[in-house]
Formats: C-alpha cells, sequence, structure tokens
C-alpha cells in the first residue's frame, strides 16, 4: 500500500484508484515508446508510435485535468500490469534480430498496451458516467477513442510488416 492509497468503500473511490492506474501506466508508456521507436525499421511505424508518444503525453494532461476537476492527486499509484506488458515487450522486441521480425514484436507489444489501456479507460469513462460526472466522461471517451485509434493504425502496419516478416 502507498502513502497515498484509497479505502475502496464505493464507486467514486475505485474511480479515482483507477484513474491514478491509468496515470502511472501513461506515464510508463511515455518512459517505453521512445526505446520502441529507436528500435523500429518500417517508417511508418515510427510515426504511428511517434504520433502516440504525442497524443501519451496530451493523455496525461487530461488525466491531471480530471483530477484537477475532482480534486484528488493523479499519482499515487503504480500500475503493475502495464509494468508487466511493457517488460515482456521489452524482453520480446531485444530478442528480434531481422528488421521485419522485430517491426512485427513492436507491433504485437503495442497493441498489447492498447488493449490494457483500452480496458482501463472503458471502464472509467462507464464510471464517470454513471456518477453523473458527464464532462469527465467527454474527456475520457476522447482518450478511449484515441486508443482504439491506435490500435487500428497498428493492425494497418501489420498487415504489412508480418507479411515481411514472414519471409524473413
Ligand atoms: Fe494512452
Amino acid at each position: 500500500m502507498s502513502l497515498f492509497s484509497i479505502k475502496l468503500e464505493n464507486l467514486q473511490n475505485l474511480f479515482v484508484e483507477q484513474l491514478r492506474d491509468l496515470y502511472d501506466g501513461e506515464k510508463q508508456i511515455t518512459k517505453a515508446l521512445p526505446k520502441l521507436i529507436e528500435k523500429a525499421n518500417n517508417p511508418e511505424l515510427k510515426d504511428a508510435l511517434q504520433e502516440h508518444l504525442d497524443v501519451t503525453n496530451e493523455q496525461i494532461k487530461r488525466l491531471e485535468q480530471i483530477s484537477h476537476i475532482l480534486g484528488e492527486k493523479a499519482s499515487g499509484e503504480t500500475c503493475k500490469g502495464m509494468k508487466g506488458v511493457l517488460a515482456e515487450g521489452d524482453s520480446v522486441v531485444g530478442d528480434a534480430e531481422d528488421n521485419s521480425v522485430r517491426d512485427a514484436s513492436i507491433i504485437a507489444s503495442a497493441q498489447r498496451v492498447e488493449h490494457y489501456e483500452i480496458a482501463g479507460y472503458g471502464t472509467v469513462r462507464t464510471y464517470a458516467k454513471l456518477l453523473g460526472k458527464n464532462d469527465i466522461a467527454n474527456l475520457l471517451e476522447q482518450t478511449l477513442q484515441e486508443e482504439k485509434e491506435a490500435d487500428q493504425t497498428l493492425s494497418e502496419i501489420a498487415e504489412s510488416v508480418n507479411v515481411e516478416a514472414k519471409a524473413a
């Protein structure tokens, strides 16, 4: 339990706890993405990851804005799930020597990250609606759509990258 851990007595507490978890996850992503951008070979993939890094920085600001509205701290949780997803991705990507196989492994890892985030943002967006916080729900919905778009872009890039990896 961290210093700022929350007692989960109601949906509001759970909502704040989940937001802090997402906040930490996004921060971890901003540290992991530059390494993936560096290791990526396909220019489209590099661009997509760079764009998502910029988007992620905006998503962090959005979560800070939400915490401000709620009068809560944005930090205080460690997202162990994201840590695991990123650590696994890091080891898989590091093992791939061929450029296209490495690109395919980067996409595999990045899509796991996106799906993890899509699950988290879908949940908090729904909590916000239930709690009658429509402004916050709209902000979270914006992020949710961005995560879905990033996932879709990766799927499209994978169509050519996976074929190249097959030929390696
Ligand atoms: Fe994100």
